[in-house]
């Protein structure tokens, strides 16, 4: 029992120790998109505000207990990201290539988010949708910081005030 609890603190550390150096990474490159190409950035921004504009819509849904309709948003929230819209194989491959590894996965994660989402609302297990709900919004905010800086600033830590925190 012992080992398995020194294991898992570990585990823990390494982990940790992982997650305190992909974010200092990411401090040196904000703003993943900023490289792309006009066309594909701006299908990209479009997409993000309607994928704010149902994050907004699902929120009565959830309220009023309406598992279609949080469904339905939830699907159309998955469907109409970028990343599975219908883009020509050369912006795919734009993205593939332009786009670091983390985005690709955060971007994952979303879509894994939305699908739960969905899934779980159609099961009325209204616990999880909650859940997932919060999942989701963590996953915006989650790729925000890492690389969207540029156009939320609210993210930048500075090094200067958090050396003097404690
Ligand atoms: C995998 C990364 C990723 C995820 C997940 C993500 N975003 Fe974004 N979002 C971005 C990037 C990058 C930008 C900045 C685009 C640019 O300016 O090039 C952005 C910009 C935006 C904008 C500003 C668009 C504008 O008017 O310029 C909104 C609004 C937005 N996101 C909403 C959301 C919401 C809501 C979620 C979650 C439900 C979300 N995003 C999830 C990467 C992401």
């Amino acid at each position: 029992m012992a080992k398995l609890k020194t294991s898992i603190n570990l585990t823990v550390s390494i982990l940790l120790i992982v997650l305190a150096t992909t974010s200092y990474a990411a401090q040196n490159n904000s703003g993943a998109t900023e490289n792309l190409s006009p066309e594909l950035r701006q299908l990209l921004i479009k997409e993000m505000r309607a994928i704010e504009k149902a994050m907004i819509k699902i929120i009565p849904a959830i309220a009023a207990g309406n598992s279609m309709e949080i469904a339905n948003i939830a699907n159309n929230i998955e469907k109409s990201y970028i990343l599975t819209a219908s883009l020509t194989t050369k912006q795919k491959n734009e993205l593939q290539e332009k786009l670091p590894l983390s985005f690709l996965q955060l971007d994952e994660k979303f879509h894994y988010y939305s699908g739960m989402l969905a899934h779980v609302a159609l099961n009325k297990k209204t616990e999880l949708v909650g859940f997932y709900f919060s999942k989701l919004l963590e996953s915006c905010s989650n790729c925000h910081s890492e690389h969207a800086k540029h156009k939320f600033p609210n993210f930048i830590v500075d090094d200067h005030e958090n050396a003097h925190a404690h």
